[in-house]
């Protein structure tokens, strides 16, 4: 059998119960990554783990709220303890809390802020002593065109997504010296969470008309770039977000 591009090493990949993470999860088993399926929706996280199992892969599924650091203590040791030191890490779990900015909540606010950036900052603090000590590591943060470009009804899903490109580069910054490389990526896919605008009369034209390529990624697709930012190879690329949005995005 050939050896896969991500040959015996240990991914966790968070929010992989469904949508892009399941897809990222997926496809770094099929080469040959020994997956943390990470989820707050631990009965879908099974299911993920147990048919790339199925596949022939290698997976765990770990319950865990990205949005608590004790939890993602848990699950970074639980992680370690039955897959290994972590090798990449995908920070890839997202909600949205979607209203005007003269309407939202602290609790609308915070929630975003807590699972994207809080989430963001505590899986990196756990994974990142130990990639230090082996002087290797990937990882990949999920920010997005509204990040970039700004949205109107998500001022705080563009706010904390802005905060991950800092992130991104900060971090890239730092480690840099340590064998560490830290990217992000801008996607655009049919996933639970588009569903709205991608099939409310109010929003799917005007939306369809902004991607250049006329169309929608399958996860897979995009799942794509974060094989390719997440292997060995890639190690001369650092600090930087892909837009993988079908032309949505050309210009920072
Ligand atoms: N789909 C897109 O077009 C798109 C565009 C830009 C950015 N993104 C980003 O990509 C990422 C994945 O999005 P998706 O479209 O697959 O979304 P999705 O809603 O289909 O999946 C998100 C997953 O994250 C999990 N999750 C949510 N809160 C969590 C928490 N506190 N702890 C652990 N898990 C949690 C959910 O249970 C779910 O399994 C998100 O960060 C999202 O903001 C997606």
């Amino acid at each position: 059998m050939t050896e896969g591009k991500l040959q015996d090493r240990v991914a966790v990949i968070t929010g992989a119960a469904q949508g892009l993470g399941e897809a990222i999860a997926r496809r770094y088993a099929a080469e040959g990554a020994r997956v943390a399926v990470v989820d707050v929706n631990i009965a879908a996280a099974e299911s993920v783990a147990s048919s790339i199992v199925a596949s022939g892969g290698v997976a765990l599924a770990v319950a865990c709220d990205v949005a608590s650091r004790s939890s993602v203590d848990e699950a970074a040791a639980q992680t370690v303890a039955e897959l290994g030191p972590i090798d990449i890490l995908v920070s890839n779990a997202g909600v949205t809390r979607p209203a005007m900015l003269w309407k939202m909540t602290d609790d609308e606010w915070n929630q975003v802020m807590d699972t994207h950036v809080g989430g963001s900052f505590y899986w990196l603090q756990a994974v990142v002593p130990s990639m230090r000590e082996r002087k290797y590591g990937r990882i990949i943060f999920t920010t997005s065109a509204a990040g970039i470009i700004g949205t109107v009804g998500q001022l705080n899903y563009a706010v904390a997504k802005a905060g991950l490109l800092g992130m991104t580069r900060a971090a890239a910054r730092e480690l840099a010296p340590t064998g560490i490389t830290v990217n992000a990526v801008a996607p655009a896919a049919a996933t639970p969470m588009t569903e709205t605008i991608r099939t409310d009369e109010r929003f799917k034209d005007t939306y369809l008309e902004s991607i250049p390529l006329r169309r929608w990624a399958e996860p897979d697709e995009v799942a794509a770039s974060y094989l390719f930012l997440a292997q060995e190879d890639a190690g001369y690329l650092t600090g930087q977000c892909l837009s993988v949005d079908g032309g949505r995005v050309m210009v920072r």
